[in-house]
């Protein structure tokens, strides 16, 4: 997030120093390109790198003074408990607090529990400087970050001073405006027109974001209840939402049932917001049984591979797809790591590949499990192939050359993203999530 806003902001006109303590990302970014996969980011920063108006620095000395506006983009992992672990946000600010010009904005980015401003805004308080707090939650997507952002749905700016807000919102305009050059850059396509701007009280923009991805979540969650209901009574869960999202009051997206959500977004704030909550009194038990059902998908999945494979002990596997989704390195809290360590721990000898997340699931996969790096290579002898993310490279393949490359027949399609018709055609056994 903190990466895809300077490169944008760059890239519209504006000097960004982009701080940060990692010297290893920083030295990567100082060539002009990104640490992780990401659409259309590359060239973004290798314009603004090359032509000096985005400065890689790990100084708050140097680049805060210098900045009428600071974002915060830091990271609000979980703890232990699943409340959000706030030291990135209270320190970062903190330390930018010292060095920020009286009059500038501090404007905060990251996923932070609602009434988190307050807290810095008494912290701000104590520096005698009159400094101003702006909430700003991002709403981009890993993947489609920079689509997102320059096609955006809203931009919500949250505080108690008209002015600050205006001004963080001026700089939304300008990227807006910039919109079409940016992407002709970036190589991507126009998307969506119609943003809206949204201006709130503090709380409200923070309870904002987190609602947004408690929604969805639960979404999710429930597509996938119906999708188990779907396994017992022979109802196909894709024609059911299909039919169910073309009413506008509902809407089909995050309605697609299979391996379950992961990432470094929905399972921490679900439970950070299950967390913050309770802190209030009020029990979101609603979120609590959308994260558990969640929590069940890849070992549903497991299970009903074992009844077709006749158990797991020894069966050779394929997982494809370790990232949490399509479009990103990420494979924080992925299905299809779980997935394979779940087949792994029942015995199966799993083989595992992804485009683009091999070398960051290696380290949360199970002693023992094989990552490949070639989509070919990793289905050799495969009786069953399960599919948990909807990488293109996946649907290139032609089912006939899956079974031809395969030693079974299995098709494990935890994405629900295959035509069923055509995998049994090709001589190859169906098995999704809620389909009959
Ligand atoms: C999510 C939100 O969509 C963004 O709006 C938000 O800004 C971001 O979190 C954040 O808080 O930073 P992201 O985690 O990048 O974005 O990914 P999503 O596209 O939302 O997908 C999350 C998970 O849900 C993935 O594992 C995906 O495969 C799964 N999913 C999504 C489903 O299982 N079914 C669906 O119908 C849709």
């Amino acid at each position: 997030m903190g990466l895809s806003t300077a490169a944008l902001l760059s890239n519209a006109g504006y000097k960004v120093y982009l701080l940060d303590i990692n010297h290893v990302r920083l030295d990567v970014i100082k060539e002009g390109r990104s640490f992780f996969y990401e659409k259309g980011i590359d060239p973004l920063l290798e314009e603004a790198v090359e032509k000096k108006v985005l400065i890689p620095t790990d100084s708050y000395e140097s680049s805060v003074p210098n900045s009428s506006i600071v974002f915060s983009c830091v990271g609000t992992p979980d703890n232990p408990d699943g409340s959000s672990n706030l030291n990135y946000v209270f320190s970062s600010a903190e330390q930018a607090s010292k060095f920020m010009r009286p009059g500038s904005i501090f404007v905060q980015k990251s996923t932070v529990p609602v009434g988190t401003g307050a807290v810095i805004e008494k912290q701000f308080a104590k520096t005698g400087k009159k400094l101003e707090y702006v909430s700003n939650p991002e709403f981009l997507r890993e993947g489609t970050a920079i689509t997102d952002s320059l096609w955006f749905d809203r931009v919500v700016v949250g505080g108690s001073e008209k002015l600050a807000c205006q001004r963080v919102i001026n700089l939304y305009k300008q990227i807006e405006k910039k919109q079409e050059n940016i992407a002709a850059i970036a190589g991507l396509k126009h998307d969506h027109d119609g943003g809206k701007y949204f201006t709130t009280n503090r709380n409200s923009a923070e309870l904002i974001k987190v609602t947004a991805n408690a929604f969805l979540a639960l979404k999710i969650s429930f597509a996938n209840s119906i999708a188990k209901l779907a396994d017992h009574t022979g109802a196909d869960v894709v024609e059911v939402m299909d039919a169910v999202g073309a009413d506008k009051r509902i809407g089909r997206a995050f309605l697609s049932a299979g391996r379950g959500y992961g990432g470094g977004c929905f399972p921490k704030d679900v439970s950070g917001l299950i967390c913050s909550a309770s802190e209030h009194g009020v029990d979101l038990q609603i979120m609590t049984a959308a994260s558990d059902l969640n929590e069940t998908m890849p070992g549903y999945i497991a299970n009903k591979a074992q009844e077709v494979l006749g158990g797991l002990k020894k069966k050779k596997v394929t997982v494809l797809g370790l990232s949490f989704k399509e479009g990103t390195s990420d494979a924080r809290r992925s299905p299809g790591v779980k997935l394979a360590n779940i087949l792994a721990k029942n015995g199966a000898i799993v083989s595992t590949y992804d485009p683009q997340a091999n070398s960051e699931a290696s380290q949360d996969l199970r002693k023992g499990i094989k990552i490949h790096h070639d989509l070919r290579d990793s289905l050799e002898d495969a009786q069953a192939v399960f599919i948990t993310t909807e990488w293109p490279e996946f649907f290139k393949l032609n089912p006939s050359e899956y079974n031809n490359l395969m030693a079974g027949n299995v098709f494990v399609d935890s994405v629900n993203g295959f035509d069923m018709k055509t995998i049994n055609d090709a001589g190859l056994k169906y098995v999704g999530v809620g389909r009959g």
